[in-house]
């Protein structure tokens, strides 16, 4: 190492994959920023900047560190190797990847790709000194990086097959398929290379070399009102500062929000703020500037006031009104009734009832909100991670005082969303700084920025009663369902309608009554997040079952398979199920399991002289897939153009979960060419067509649909051009159409055509609006699921040690059997941080080492019966995926805890503290 002092900081030399680079920076400057802003390395992704997330790791010196940890100075001299040189020889040619990056590739060990560089780093360090090892070596060796996504297992997975694999190869994991149909292999994601190359680029990867950056200068009271004071000061103090923007900078209008009656959420606060972290200011100028200006020197006078915190504050008669147009603080109202439940509850021969509470669960995906916007001559755009591009369109268009026209959203690759990415947190603020200041600006949220500002699972109280007949058929629920919307309405309707039709659970119940409310309080606004408020209310419905079982002597499987709704039930919305009810068929896959891990858990407690206790429970759920009874549309495009180039235009944002594959390989076989044959382009406004937002588990449903009649069309364009049938075979090559019909062959020669050939379809699922006591078809198909949860209690710590899950899921049809799986692994892993470990507390678990998701260790053995009983209105029947895989697991765990030790639990989390608690009160010491 030679440091040259100069004046821009220290020049200190350091071997980056294998090449000497000199870097002149301060020499406390953070790996991550040297290998990301100094030496243009983004394939190093940052999570966190507190060595809590681990998505930044990188091997120094052969052994990996987090790079957020590491000073430059302790880097120089030394040698680092970041994700870019993990390939065998260079980037370009696919075929050199390394056996570690090809296995997982071939095992979908990427989903959202964020954590996958730092996954990688950590297992190469492991193979270099671990050649063969074992489940348990491949834990602790990846232990310090976290994924949102995976649910842990196929990354396993992968590491234990990487040394069995050539580093060059066909990456195909089923190239010698002699179907030719896409649909129902496992594909590997046609999106995947880039996200094991450290190619993808993520919100925070790529800006305008001009861009500014933004800091939002956010509220340290939960309600105050404040006045912002004489800025010049702060301009003189800070030559670099370009501008503050205030509320009164906003060109259009200060408030955005989900719903078009409800835009109650402000860019920027307008003399008063009504949760801690709302943004009240954005400075505006070079990084430096806007990073290190102290807060304490920014002229705001606050005026703190009694904050309304917790659902019964909000709705207590002296509560003071947080939004004028919501008496009492209830955002919003949702009611069902079908029957005659008072009177069948007075009949039935067994009833139970009971109270559960759930509190905010933080998304936690591992990029934090991140991008730029850039004005040019007439349009404004904005690049950066989504859910919701058409969404955000409206939004910043909104905002920004602009027509829709004259706003293109450009996605990023997203780093997990999980319903958090639908809301527009970082691109009102972006929209309005580049409008205002006509120069591209760029942001990133912190860790704790993320955490503080953006939505929270909706916090909930519920109460419920249940009641059977004497031979177990289900008879009638009454059930009351509170959740906290937090300061802004954001989804807060959404899951006040959606909870009513799912609360009585995925059963035939006659008569059925549901009352929710949406209510404001002085929290972090609620949002969407996997299931909208449905995982919440399955934790009711399955415990009142667990009880029915128990009170009648049934078992638990077998209870539930009884009253389990089947196509001919009519729902607790009067909605007759016609097709596609595999809930039945999900129980029968289970009960092998659930019978042999009863029995051993039974025999274990009658024998053991330990302090431990093993259980098995089960969770059942449904889940309407899409928007509940409005419109739902989803658009799409192919176009075969006259150079012979095939691609498929599709609006349908891949925030991880494979819809950029499933979408190709559904359009493909309507085609009748192979998915090699398409480009895609994804999510961009100004290039593809409305797909709708990802989110309700129904892009694959719902846009999958689209992507199938638009294939269909182009299929039909083609055969008209060769006067051939409908079961003729089509081949693409050099710029023409081969048509083969039997023996017969004609060409379609793409280069004398009048016009590129496009495909369209457009599928919006059938639905009704529901009556004033919640009756019609708010959906056109429901996905079922049932888990089993294998546990033992620790009656003296409180803790609970997973053992192994079964999961069956009926999804109509696995368009891609391993994206699914990966889907079900990782809702599997949310429904365990929600069942034992996840609460968010403003103030106190804003960051990732505070606020703990589940990590390797956590996720036990996944086994998966995937269920196919087909949706006819689906694409080759399937339905989705995304939300049921998480919903049943936090009911089946709280099942094994009863079986285990009789404890009923009541309050999400179970968190050790808690589930001791309710030990000694039953008696277990
Ligand atoms: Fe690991 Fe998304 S794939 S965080």
């Amino acid at each position: 190492m030679s440091p040259d002092a100069g004046s821009a900081g220290t020049t200190l030399s350091l071997t980056v994959n294998g090449e000497t680079r000199r870097v002149t920076a301060a020499p406390f400057t953070r790996l991550t920023e040297v290998l990301r802003h100094e030496l243009g390395l983004t394939g190093t992704k940052v999570g966190c900047d507190a060595g809590d997330c681990g998505a930044c790791t990188v091997l120094l010196e052969g052994r990996q560190v987090c790079a957020c940890l590491v000073p430059l100075g302790q880097a120089a001299g030394r040698e680092v190797t970041t994700v870019e040189g993990l390939a065998v020889e260079g980037l370009a040619d696919q075929g050199r990847l390394s056996p570690l990056q090809r296995a997982f590739h071939l095992h979908g060990a990427a989903q959202c790709g964020i954590c996958t560089p730092g996954m990688l780093m950590a297992a190469a360090d492991l193979l270099a000194r671990v050649p063969q090892p074992t489940e348990r070596q491949v834990e602790d060796a990846l232990g310090g990086v976290l994924c949102r996504c995976t649910g842990y297992r196929k990354i396993i997975e992968a590491v234990a097959a990487a040394p069995k694999l050539a580093a060059v190869g066909n990456l195909s994991s089923d190239a010698e398929d002699p179907s030719n149909l896409a649909v129902g292999r496992a594909i590997p994601r046609r999106d995947g290379l880039p996200k094991i190359t450290g190619d993808d680029r993520f919100g925070a990867d790529t800006a305008p070399v001009d861009a500014l950056w933004l800091r939002a200068i956010r509220s340290p009271h939960a309600r105050a009102t404040f006045e912002v004071g004489d800025l010049a000061p702060l301009y003189a103090a800070w030559p670099g500062l370009q501008r503050v923007l205030t509320a009164a900078d906003v060109p259009g209008e200060n408030s955005y929000g989900i719903y078009p009656h409800l835009k109650d959420q402000p860019v920027l606060a307008a003399g008063a703020v009504r949760y801690r972290g709302e943004a009240v200011l954005a400075l505006i100028g070079d990084r430096e500037t806007v990073e290190s200006l102290p807060a304490e020197q920014i002229p705001i006078t606050w005026s703190p006031q009694e904050p309304v915190i917790g659902m019964t504050a909000a709705t207590a008669t002296a509560a003071p009104q947080l939004h004028e147009a919501s008496d009492g603080n209830v955002l919003i109202r949702g009611y069902l009734e079908k029957g005659s439940p008072d009177a069948a509850f007075a009949e039935a021969a067994a009833q139970s009832d009971g109270r559960w509470t759930t509190g905010f669960v933080e998304h936690a995906y591992i990029e934090p909100e991140a991008g730029y916007a850039q004005r040019d001559s007439d349009r404004l755009t904005v690049y950066g991670c989504t859910q919701a591009p058409y969404m955000d369109r409206d939004e910043v268009a909104r905002v920004a005082g602009l027509p829709v026209e004259a706003v293109r959203i450009v996605p990023s690759a997203c780093g997990g969303g999980f319903g958090g990415k639908l809301d527009v947190a970082l691109q009102p603020l972006l929209a309005v700084a580049a409008m205002v200041l006509d120069r591209p600006v760029r942001a990133h949220f912190s860790r704790t920025e993320s955490m503080t500002a953006t939505t929270k699972r909706h916090p909930s109280r519920i109460s419920a009663r249940a009641a059977a007949e004497a031979d177990g058929k289900l008879r009638a629920l009454d059930f009351e369902g509170d959740f906290n919307t937090g300061a802004y309405a954001s989804w807060g309707p959404t899951v006040a309608g959606r909870v009513p039709v799912h609360a009585s659970g995925p059963y035939a119940v006659p008569h059925v009554r549901v009352r929710s409310r949406a209510i404001y309080t002085n929290e972090t606004p609620a949002g969407a997040f996997r299931g909208f408020g449905v995982p919440q209310a399955a934790i009711a419905h399955e415990c009142l079952m667990d009880d029915l079982a128990a009170q009648l002597g049934l078992d638990p499987l077998e209870f539930r398979h009884l009253n389990a709704i089947r196509p001919g039930d009519t729902t607790a919305t009067g909605q007759l199920l016609e097709h596609s009810a595999g809930l039945a068929a999900c129980l029968e896959a289970l009960r092998p399991d659930w019978l042999k891990l009863r029995a051993e858990a039974e025999a274990f407690n009658a024998t053991t002289a330990e302090r431990r206790r093993r259980g098995v429970g089960i969770g059942c759920m449904w889940y309407g897939i899409g928007n509940t009874a409005l419109a739902n549309p989803s658009e799409m495009r192919v176009v075969l153009d006259r150079q012979g180039r095939l691609t498929l235009y599709n609006g349908a944002v891949d925030i991880g979960q494979g819809s950029a594959t499933i979408m190709l390989q559904i359009c493909a076989d309507a085609l009748g060419l192979p998915i090699e044959a398409f480009a895609q382009v994804v999510g961009d406004t100004a290039l593809t067509l409305d797909a709708g937002k990802t989110s309700a588990s129904r892009q694959t449903f719902v846009s999958g649909k689209a992507a199938e009649l638009a294939g269909l069309d182009l299929r039909s364009k083609l055969l008209r051009l060769a006067n051939a049938g409908p079961d003729a075979k089509l081949h693409l090559e050099r710029g023409r159409v081969e048509v083969v019909e039997g023996d017969r062959s004609r060409q379609v020669k793409l280069a004398r055509l009048d016009e590129d050939l496009e495909g369209y379809g457009c599928f919006d699922p059938p639905t009704t609006p529901l009556d004033e006591k919640g009756q019609g078809k708010p959906y056109a198909t429901y996905g079922f699921a049932a888990q089993v949860v294998d546990l033992s209690v620790d009656l003296d710590l409180g803790t609970v040690e997973l053992h192994r899950i079964v999961a069956a899921h009926d999804v109509g049809k696995a368009v891609n059997p391993m994206l699914v799986e990966g889907q079900i692994h990782g809702g599997i892993a949310q429904g365990i941080g929600l069942a034992l470990m996840e609460e968010y507390l403003p103030g106190r678990t804003e960051n990732l080492h505070d606020y703990l998701i589940p990590s390797f260790g956590d996720v036990p053995e996944i086994d998966i019966h995937l269920i196919e009983d087909p949706e006819p209105l689906g694409p080759y029947g399937a339905k989705g995926i995304g939300e049921p895989a998480l919903v049943p697991t936090a009911p089946a765990i709280f099942g094994a805890i009863r079986h285990a030790t009789g404890v009923v639990v009541r309050q999400a989390p179970a968190l050790p503290h808690r589930l001791r608690a309710l030990l000694r009160e039953a008696g277990h010491g």
